[in-house]
């Protein structure tokens, strides 16, 4: 196999291109279609984006699995490498030309998480992380800041697809709320991760996830120093949808 560093940085290089297409993207023809849950839509370029980046990584590393949201994708669980990928992390912001979304990209190895690379095109902000080797924001070391709870912001995702969870998810915040210097929602849970791992806030929490939203944030947390669990405080699985909390300590 290629070495680690070479698959990153070809990882990336793919990462940015779709990056590309997301900022070229016709903003008048986004074909945009629901699907299953409030406010859950696909549009054109995510399918566009999955199709692309799923050809780029089977080149990158010919025998490992892909698993991507925008496709039914029937892996092997217990394959050495499984990619874990969101096209487009933020399609409301994306729908909406919010400049909040981004670009995807966990690697598993036997089970555990090994590489991430989230890219945010609108801020040509790159993040990655290999297990046992740091986190990275543009090739800089990042870690997560030291702030306590009085001195902290607080993310949250509101679950959006599952409107049966919002009671709680705003009960949540407000809790924090009363603890903490301010609440922020920015609708793409893999950058809300990074901003945990870059210390541009404290505390990420959302109910319930797809594994392509945290595979590689939840990495790039750990490696940044953090912490990420379920929200009850259970190990995060790798392939199956959980609740999460991310904190800087
Ligand atoms: C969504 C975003 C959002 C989070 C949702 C995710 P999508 O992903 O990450 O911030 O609150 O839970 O599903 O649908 O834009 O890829
Ligand atoms: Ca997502
Ligand atoms: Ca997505």
């Amino acid at each position: 196999m290629k070495d680690i560093h070479i698959i990153l940085a070809e990882i990336i290089d793919a990462a940015k291109e779709c990056g590309k297409i997301m900022l070229l993207a016709d903003r008048n023809d986004l074909k945009i279609k629901d699907k299953a849950g409030k406010a859950n839509f696909v549009t054109e370029y995510d399918c566009k984006i999955q199709k692309i980046i799923e050809k780029k990584l089977a080149d990158i590393l010919p025998n490992a699995q892909f698993l991507g949201e925008e496709e039914d994708c029937k892996i092997d669980k217990n394959a050495e490498y499984i990619f874990v990928v969101d096209p487009v992390d933020g399609t409301t912001n994306f729908i909406k030309d919010y400049h909040m979304s981004c670009i995807s990209i966990g690697l598993i190895r036997n089970g555990k998480r090994y590489l991430g690379v989230v890219h945010n095109p609108y801020l040509n902000e790159t993040y990655h992380a290999i297990s046992g080797e740091g986190a990275y924001l543009n090739g800089n070391r990042i870690h997560v800041s030291d702030d306590d709870l009085e001195n902290s912001i607080v993310l949250f995702g509101s679950s959006p697809y599952n409107t049966e969870l919002a009671k709680k998810s705003f009960e949540l915040a407000y809790e924090y709320f009363q603890k903490c210097l301010d609440i922020r929602r920015s609708g793409s849970a893999a950058l809300d991760l990074c901003a945990i791992a870059a210390g541009r806030a404290e505390i990420y929490f959302e109910l319930i996830l797809s594994p392509w939203d945290f595979a590689a944030g939840a990495l790039i947390v750990e490696e940044a120093g953090g912490n990420v669990t379920t929200v009850d405080g259970r190990e995060l699985p790798c392939l199956e949808k959980s609740s999460l909390i991310a904190k800087n300590k």
